[in-house]
């Protein structure tokens, strides 16, 4: 990891680029890493790229666990850095992380794969992790949690970032967002999709909060175990019901 970060910060970003390179602290791209190895997390998706600083953390820790899937979407592939600048930089093979630039977004690109991944009606999940930290809007990220929560496998992790961001604490909202009301700019929208839509999810436990309220993180439940067990508990609990009568 230290070599990958050292790598990363000795990146020499083109004069004038008005772009930031690191989008999440260092201290949580290093959480990132070290939760996929020591998780074996081998399968994972992003959900918004920027320049590529966090695929190539999770295609490096990816690599350390002996390699796997890892696939980054984005809108663009921003020019002048990007994921395959900065992956060829940080020595990660093209192949170790499939870089998808579509332009109408994540969600286009998750009913592909959701379509891909249907049989008869059911759908095989394919990744142990997805980091989004895409739009920041519950417009599109509630439907992004919705449709990616359909292709974690049962015990894979979900890490949504910025749920103690609003669109008006960027600098330049007004240039960016400047036609959006204020119930946009206002309200903390990843925090709505945590709230509202991972920690409601029937299938989703394990909530904990890092990075100082930043990060939300949930689990798949591994459904049949929970099931089976909800059921043997029910059977206990008559059981001792009808125990306690007699
Ligand atoms: C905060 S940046 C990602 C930062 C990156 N995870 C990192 O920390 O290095 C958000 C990215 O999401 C992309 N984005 C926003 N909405 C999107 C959508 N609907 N589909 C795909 N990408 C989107 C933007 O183009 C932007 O590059």
């Amino acid at each position: 990891m230290e070599k990958l970060f050292a790598s990363l910060n000795s990146f020499v970003t083109p004069d004038n680029w008005p772009g930031e390179l690191f989008l999440l602290p260092q201290d949580a791209m290093r959480y990132i890493y070290q939760f996929i190895v020591d998780n074996k997390l081998q399968s994972c998706i992003e959900l918004g790229t920027g320049f590529g600083a966090t695929s190539c953390v999770i295609g490096a820790a990816v690599r350390e666990l002996g390699g796997g899937q890892v696939i980054t979407i984005d809108k663009y592939l921003h020019p002048h850095v990007n994921a395959k600048v900065l992956m060829r930089h940080v020595g990660l093979s093209d192949d170790s992380i499939d870089v998808v630039a579509e332009i109408l977004g994540y969600n286009w690109y998750l009913a592909d794969l959701l379509q891909e991944q249907t049989h008869n009606g059911v759908c095989t999940p394919l990744f142990d992790f997805c980091l989004l930290d895409g739009a920041h809007e519950w417009e599109p990220d509630a439907l992004a949690f919705s449709l990616v929560a359909k292709l974690l496998k049962p015990g894979g992790w979900i890490a949504i970032d910025d749920i103690n961001f609003c669109l008006r604490m960027i600098p330049t909202w007004q240039k960016s967002h400047g036609n959006y009301t204020d119930r946009e700019l206002d309200t903390f929208q990843m925090r709505m999709v945590y709230e509202l839509g991972v920690q409601q999810h029937p299938d989703f436990g394990d909530f904990h909060l890092t990075h100082e309220g930043r990060i939300g993180w949930a689990r798949k439940k591994h459904i049949v175990a929970d099931r089976k067990t909800s059921v043997a508990e029910r059977i206990v609990t008559l059981f001792s019901r009808s125990h306690t009568k007699t």
